[in-house]
């Protein structure tokens, strides 16, 4: 059996499409132009991309993109402060502090900084917390956590009672999507590099969340047979026959998992666009909350 594919690339540009026919309709309706703010600190080529796609996604939605850019030298106090004015800024509806910063500065007293409100990324650490408990709220979800479940949900009936594995524990996508789960009342593993005989624990899965960073980490004779397999992982390969020099890859061998599960993401085209697609439709609840 060969996996069937998940359309992310499709998925992703039909909820942009609905943003952006919601914002015309605000815009029509004498609201106004919901405003997003990057900021990016120090120059990371990956970040650079990454930013400069995010800010390009919001205007083809008529989205405003503020862009805030700081020197790799820039201060705790000088970070704060830009967040700071952002949050006093009434135009700006979504604040994202590009990640990783640079290794001085103290990443979680910028994430406090940020208005709740206004937490498109969702990693303000109350947030966070509401989200891992029962009962409670987030103003807004990670996006790329809330990609996976949207992917799932078009592709699974429910996630009630599914024994889903995530695959890494990280801040950005692990944590929060193996919350994100246990919310859809899925009954969730998470495993990482210190987990004794990962290839055991990942065969459980009848869904997959690969979120690890480890280029084709999850082999086929990982995946129990039917799986549907999400893969967040984007890392670079070497590869000569590529102008650029390399490839992308998941953390799934492609080839070799799209014969064993039922479905199944592609790298790129996969949970990377839907990333975009979730910052967008969490900037215009931004605008929404601004105006309650
Ligand atoms: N770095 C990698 N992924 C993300 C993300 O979703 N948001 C932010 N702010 N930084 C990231």
């Amino acid at each position: 059996m060969t996996a069937e594919i998940i359309d992310g690339k499709a998925i992703a540009e039909d909820v942009r499409a609905k943003v952006k026919v919601s914002v015309a309709e605000r815009l029509a309706a004498g609201k106004p132009v919901p405003g997003l703010a990057t900021v990016l600190v120090g120059d990371n080529p990956a970040s650079q991309v990454y930013v400069r796609s995010k800010r390009k996604a919001c205007e083809e939605a008529g989205i405003q993109s503020f862009g805030v850019e700081l020197p790799a030298t820039a201060t705790q106090a000088d970070v704060e402060s830009a967040v700071r004015e952002l949050n006093q800024d009434s135009r700006v509806n979504g604040i994202l502090v590009q990640l990783p910063l640079p290794s001085h500065l103290d990443e979680e007293a910028v994430l406090n900084t940020i208005n709740l409100n206004k937490d498109v990324d969702g990693f303000h650490p109350v947030n966070i917390g509401r989200l891992a408990q029962k009962g409670r709220e987030p103003a807004f979800v990670p996006c790329t956590p809330a990609g996976c479940i949207y992917l799932l949900e078009k592709t699974l009936p429910t996630l009630r009672g599914v024994n889903a594995v995530v695959l890494g524990r990280s801040n950005i996508v692990g944590m929060p999507v193996a919350l994100l789960l246990v919310r859809a009342d899925a009954t969730v593993t998470i495993c990482h590099s210190r987990s004794k005989d990962l290839p055991a624990i990942v065969r459980e899965a009848d869904v997959l969340i690969a979120a690890v960073g480890r280029p084709e980490m999850v082999r086929g004779d990982w995946v129990k047979p039917g799986a549907v397999v999400i893969d967040v992982g984007i890392n670079r390969v070497e590869d000569a026959s590529k102008k650029s020099g390399y490839r992308l890859v998941g953390d799934v061998a492609y080839d070799e998992v799209k014969e064993v599960a039922s479905h199944i993401t592609p790298v790129p085209g996969g949970v990377g666009p839907m990333t975009i697609a979730m910052l967008l439709q969490n900037t215009l609840r931004g605008a929404e909350l601004a105006e309650k």
